[in-house]
């Protein structure tokens, strides 16, 4: 039986509802995926993709999710022993610096406070403190604490000392502006489940020409990631393993969804909701976490009230209203909740949301604290 009232109603920062457009290109009959009529489609995508990220390079697309970006950029750019730069200003921040310990990197972990922005400031000494890091990465939009961080200005400062400039914009992209070329990132990754309203199971990644230099000196083995056998498969209209065509036609008409709109008339849409989400939430009387100036435009963190946890209020919203919320993560896992607005949304089940959640307030007895 399906936990929501209304497919509208999933309300966490991905995976996130899926629009009949994308559904219906999904059914449509396999074809192969060696073929000049995928070829055809393989290439509008992938040039559909440049445009959304704002680049003259390349973006590719393999199955696989958000931390595949966090893999293949490991894989294909570092040799262990090398030391990376991660500026942490969320869970997904500390779950790259789990990823990049796992394969042997040397990480220098740069914490700032959850619900703050990374500052180029604080990356720039660690640079001068590590001159020998080959890569800084961070996340555009921590999902974790519904901040977006200012990624030009990070640009600037991670360009001037060298590094790899790794952005992991899973839930930023589609839902907020992607500058690839001017911030001057290396690499961009996101997936298919968040802002680009598809189902999971697509790795979507922009790699600056930098990323080329460097491919033949990593020292990890590599196949299924490997940017080389990727790009060598795309420029002949396909990729390296077989494509998950079905995906592949959805994430398409995504994208003509997207362009349909125009991309300025989404992110507007895209700051609007969360302008409208921030109020409601502000007038139902919880404190939010990001501080002003860099909210989130796919994704709300609020506090919880003093004495109720997370968890209560997620499982009340879902027996009383059939919607479905996320708790916070890590250490603020049940004094958070996250509210997700990203893809296929618009204002009307933004007030379903804050109503319901009225409601649960003034039913639930406080639990913790
Ligand atoms: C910012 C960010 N990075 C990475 C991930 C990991 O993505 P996935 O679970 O699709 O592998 C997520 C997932 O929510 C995310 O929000």
């Amino acid at each position: 039986m399906a936990v929501l009232k209304d497919p509208t109603d999933l309300r966490i920062p991905g995976p996130t509802p899926v629009p009949p457009e994308v559904f219906e290109a999904m059914s449509q009959p396999i074809i192969p995926h060696r073929s000049a009529e995928f070829a055809d489609m393989f290439e509008g995508l992938l040039a559909a993709l440049k445009r959304i990220f704002n680049t003259q390079d390349d973006v590719y697309v393999v199955a696989g999710t958000g931390s595949t970006g966090w893999e293949a950029s490991i894989v294909n750019t570092m040799s262990p022993g090398d030391t990376v730069i991660a500026a942490v200003n969320g869970n997904f921040g500390v779950r790259f610096c789990a990823v990049a310990e796992t394969f042997g990197l040397n990480v220098v972990q740069l914490d700032f406070e959850w619900g703050q922005p990374v500052t180029p400031e604080r990356v720039a000494e660690a640079l001068k403190e590590h001159p020998e890091a080959k890569m800084v990465q961070l996340v555009h939009n921590e999902t974790s604490t519904g901040v977006l961080n200012p990624m030009k200005e990070l640009g600037e400062v991670i360009r001037e000392h060298g590094a790899l400039f790794v952005a992991d914009s899973v839930s930023g992209a589609a839902g907020t502006p992607v500058y690839m070329d001017e911030w001057q990132c290396d690499i961009v990754f996101t997936g298919s489940q968040k802002a680009f309203m598809c189902p999971p199971g697509l790795s979507i990644m922009g790699l600056s020409e930098r990323v080329w230099d460097v491919t033949a000196d990593a020292g990890f083995h590599r196949f299924l990631l490997d940017f080389d056998r990727i790009r060598e498969a795309a420029a002949g209209g396909s990729t390296p393993s077989t494509a998950p065509v079905t995906l592949l036609f959805g994430l398409k008409a995504a994208c003509d969804m997207i362009e349909a709109e125009g991309l300025e008339a989404l992110y507007a849409r895209h700051n609007s909701l969360a302008a409208h989400m921030r109020s409601g939430l502000s007038d139902l009387g919880l404190k939010l976490l990001a501080a002003e100036g860099y909210e989130s435009p796919t994704v709300t963190v609020a506090w919880t009230p003093e004495g109720v946890s997370a968890k209560s209020i997620q499982e009340a919203l879902i027996e009383r209203h059939g919607i479905y919320i996320a708790t916070g993560q890590g250490h603020r896992a049940d004094e958070l909740i996250r509210i997700g607005h990203m893809g296929w949304t618009h204002q009307p089940e933004l007030d379903r949301t804050l109503e319901a959640l009225d409601d649960v307030l003034e039913h639930i007895p406080a639990t913790v604290g």
